[in-house]
């Protein structure tokens, strides 16, 4: 299951994704925002994180108005790999090589369909675990 979230800012994008995710038949839970109504986005990637961390998620999307804002706060939740991608090579390499659980975008910055593309590329893509699993796990010590 696939936990998807939003601000105000990636709300339009937000819904845009799950109509995709309809289409190719991904489970998905929708954290909110369920409106443009200005909002607060580190509580936005909150329940998203917590549904990853908890293990009710397989992983996470997260979309503000420029995706960074939500991954900022994202990866202050320990456990999360959140990347920030605005094209597809970095979306399959966020997973690839840093097992990324939660690929964050921005929805007044990348249109729907690059946002498709980077979204399946993470998706699809394998975590090729060797060097860059140790890699990760020295991340996760400067977590410590
Ligand atoms: C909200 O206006 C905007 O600041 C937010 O969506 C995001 O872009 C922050 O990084």
């Amino acid at each position: 299951m696939i936990a998807i979230g939003c601000d105000h800012g990636g709300y339009e994008l937000k819904e845009h994704i799950k109509k995709h995710l309809d289409e190719i038949g991904a489970e998905y839970k929708d954290y909110g925002v369920y409106s443009e109504e200005s909002v607060d986005y580190p509580d936005c990637a909150r329940p998203v994180c917590e549904a990853v961390l908890d293990g009710s998620a397989e992983k996470g999307i997260l979309v503000c108005g420029t995706g960074i804002g939500i991954s900022i706060a994202a990866n202050k939740f320990k456990g999360i790999r959140a990347a920030h991608c605005t094209d597809v090579y970095s979306a399959s390499m966020a997973k690839q090589h840093n097992n990324a659980n939660i690929i964050c975008l921005g929805g007044r910055i990348t249109g729907r369909e690059l946002a498709f593309m980077i979204i399946d590329a993470w998706n699809n893509a394998e975590f090729q675990g060797g060097r860059h699993a140790a890699r990760v796990a020295k991340i996760h010590e400067i977590e410590e």
